[in-house]
């Protein structure tokens, strides 16, 4: 009986691992590290922008500590996180700033460069930069 229950137990425990590791896979924003990875990827990526000549001069007069909580809400929410955009929509927010094209792949390169900085994979990688390209559009208005 009580070799029973043990056996009972260890299917269980087999089926909630089979779970966890293959029916479902793990989302993009687990890989990204959770809530505090991508607080940690916004804040790198918020000082590579810093230091990015490229693009630093856009971000001259921006209201940092409001696009950090709102960029932090949008990557979590595009990777399917547990979080609901509250901003602007991009093109509120870009608008008239006349953003390039060569802008917005250094700001690209700078997510790669941190996201590969952190150890983040890069199927993981691809899948947030494959949600964010749609918004080139409404971004880059030259
Ligand atoms: C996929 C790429 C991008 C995403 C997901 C993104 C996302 C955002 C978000 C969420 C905001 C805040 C909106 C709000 O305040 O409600 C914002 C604002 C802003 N973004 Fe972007 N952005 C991207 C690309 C770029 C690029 C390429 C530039 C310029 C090189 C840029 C420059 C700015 C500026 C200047 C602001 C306003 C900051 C302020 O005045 O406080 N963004 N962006």
């Amino acid at each position: 009986m009580h070799r029973h229950h043990t056996a009972a137990a260890l299917l269980a425990l087999a089926l909630v691992a089979g779970c966890a590791s293959r029916t479902v896979p793990s989302s993009t924003y687990a890989q990204l590290g959770g809530a505090a990875g991508v607080e940690g990827i916004v804040d790198d990526l918020l000082n590579a922008i810093v230091d990015d000549e490229r693009i630093n001069q856009q971000f001259a007069n921006a209201d940092i500590l409001r696009l950090r909580e709102k960029l932090i809400e949008r990557i979590c929410a595009e990777s399917d996180g547990p979080c609901t955009y509250t901003g602007l929509t991009m093109e509120e927010s870009h608008a008239g700033r006349h953003i390039t094209d060569a802008q917005f792949n250094a700001l690209v390169e700078d997510l790669i460069q941190v996201m590969t900085a952190r150890g983040i994979p890069v199927r993981a990688q691809n899948r947030l930069l494959l949600r964010l390209a749609p918004m080139h559009g409404d971004i880059v208005t030259p």
